[in-house]
C-alpha cells in the first residue's frame, strides 16, 4: 500500500525584501531590487521592504555614515515610489525579532554550507581568517529576515539566488528537526532583464556600492552631468550595436549598456536592438544618457528633498518597524516555544 499523501500547509503569499544601507543606492540596486519592489505594491500582497543595517555591519561601518546611508536609502525607497502606507518600510535593527531568530538559524545552519556561499568567499577573499563572524553567518541572518515573517516571495537581484536557496535549507531542516511545518519555502523571484547590471569600467563585474571606481557605478544620488558623464565614458568595444540579441553574446559591455537601456524603457532587448541596429555608441550612448537622466533625476530631487527632513524619515522607520513587529513578534516566539525555551516572564 502506498503512504497517505501528505499535503504541505499553504502559506499566505507575502513579499520581503531588503537592502543594506553600506553606501549609496546604485542603478543596480535600483534596477535588479527597488524598481521591482515598487511593482510588487500592486499585486495586491502584503509588501515588507528592510534596510538591513545588521547586515552593513558585517563589514565596517562608520556609525554617523551608516545614520545618513540608512535614511538616504529609505528617502531613496519612498522616492523610487514605495507608500508607507501601502508597505511596510524600516530598518532591521529596530526589530529585534531578527537577530533572535538568526540565532535559532546560526544553531540549525551547518559551517559546510555557510562556506560555500561564494558572496562570503568574494568578500573574504584571501582574508577569511580575519573578516568579522558575523560575515560568516550573514545568511543566517537574513534567513531569519524572511522567516520572522514567514515571507513566501523575495525578489532580488542573480547574485541573492545561493543565500535564498540556503534560506531553503535552513527552512527545510528546521522543519524536519523539529518535525514541524512551521516555515514556507521560499520562492525568490528574480526577474526581468535587469537582474544582474555590470559595472561600467569592466562588464564581467557587478556594478556594487563597494567597487572602489565612482565611474563604475550610477548611483541615485549622482546628478545629470554626472550620469551623462559616466555613460559617455563607459566601457565599450568599437563595433555598431549588432542587428540581434545573439550578436551581443561575447560583448558584455554592450549588452549591459543594452540591457540598462531595456530595464530603464521598460522594453524588451530585442526590441532596443531592433531600434539601435547598426548604431554607434557616439549615438547610442547619448540615448541612453537622456534616458536614464529623465528616469532618475525625479527620483534623486525627491530624495533631496526627503533629505531636508531627518526627523519625518525616522518618523516612517519607527512607525514601520511598529508594524513589522506586530507580525514578526508572534512568529518569532514560537520558534522559541518549538525550540524548548521557557518563556515565563510577566509583562
Ligand atoms: P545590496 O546592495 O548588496 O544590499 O543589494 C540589494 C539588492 O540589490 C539585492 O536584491 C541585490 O541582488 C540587488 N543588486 C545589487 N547590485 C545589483 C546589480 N549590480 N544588478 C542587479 N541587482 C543588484
Ligand atoms: N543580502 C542581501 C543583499 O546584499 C540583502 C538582504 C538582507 C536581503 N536580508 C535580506 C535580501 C532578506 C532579501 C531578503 O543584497
Amino acid at each position: 500500500m502506498s503512504e497517505p499523501v501528505q499535503t504541505p500547509p499553504t502559506f499566505p503569499r507575502r513579499i520581503f525584501s531588503g537592502i543594506q544601507p553600506s553606501g549609496g543606492l546604485t542603478l543596480g540596486n535600483y534596477l535588479g531590487a527597488l524598481k521591482r519592489f515598487v511593482e510588487k505594491q500592486d499585486e495586491g500582497i502584503e509588501t515588507i521592504y528592510c534596510l538591513v543595517d545588521m547586515h552593513a555591519i558585517t563589514v565596517w561601518q562608520d556609525p554617523v555614515k551608516l545614520r545618513q546611508q540608512t535614511r538616504e536609502a529609505a528617502a531613496g525607497f519612498i522616492a523610487a515610489g514605495i507608500d508607507p502606507r501601502r508597505s511596510i518600510l524600516f530598518n532591521q535593527s529596530q526589530v529585534t525579532a531578527h537577530v533572535e531568530l538568526a540565532w535559532i538559524f546560526n544553531c540549525i545552519a551547518r559551517m559546510g554550507w555557510m562556506s560555500r556561499m561564494t558572496q562570503f568567499k568574494d568578500k573574504a577573499g584571501k582574508n577569511s581568517e580575519n573578516v568579522s563572524l558575523g560575515l560568516f553567518a550573514y545568511p543566517s541572518l537574513m534567513a531569519a529576515d524572511i522567516m520572522a515573517y514567514k515571507a513566501t516571495d523575495v525578489p532580488v537581484g542573480e547574485d541573492q539566488k545561493q543565500h535564498l536557496e540556503l534560506c531553503r535549507d535552513i527552512a527545510i531542516k528546521f522543519n524536519n528537526d523539529y518535525k514541524v511545518d512551521y516555515f514556507p519555502i521560499v520562492e525568490p523571484l528574480i526577474e526581468g532583464v535587469a537582474t544582474r547590471v555590470m559595472s561600467l569600467r569592466d562588464g564581467t563585474k557587478k556594478m556594487s556600492k563597494s567597487d572602489p571606481s565612482d565611474q563604475s557605478r550610477i548611483n541615485l544620488t549622482d546628478d545629470a552631468d554626472m550620469i551623462a558623464n559616466k555613460i559617455r565614458k563607459a566601457k565599450t568595444d568599437t563595433d555598431p550595436l549588432p542587428d540581434s540579441v545573439e550578436g551581443l553574446k561575447d560583448r558584455p559591455e554592450a549588452r549591459n549598456l543594452v540591457n540598462i537601456y531595456a530595464a530603464l524603457a521598460d522594453l524588451a532587448p530585442a526590441k532596443v536592438i531592433q531600434d539601435f541596429a547598426g548604431a554607434q555608441f557616439g549615438t547610442f550612448k547619448p540615448a541612453l544618457a537622456e534616458l536614464a537622466v529623465a528616469k532618475l533625476s525625479p527620483i534623486t530631487g525627491e530624495m533631496t528633498r526627503l533629505m531636508k527632513d531627518p526627523a519625518e524619515i525616522d518618523r516612517i522607520l519607527g512607525k514601520g518597524a511598529d508594524q513589522a513587529d506586530a507580525i514578526a513578534r508572534p512568529i518569532v516566539d514560537k520558534v522559541y516555544d518549538i525550540v524548548g525555551m521557557i518563556r515565563s516572564r510577566q509583562v
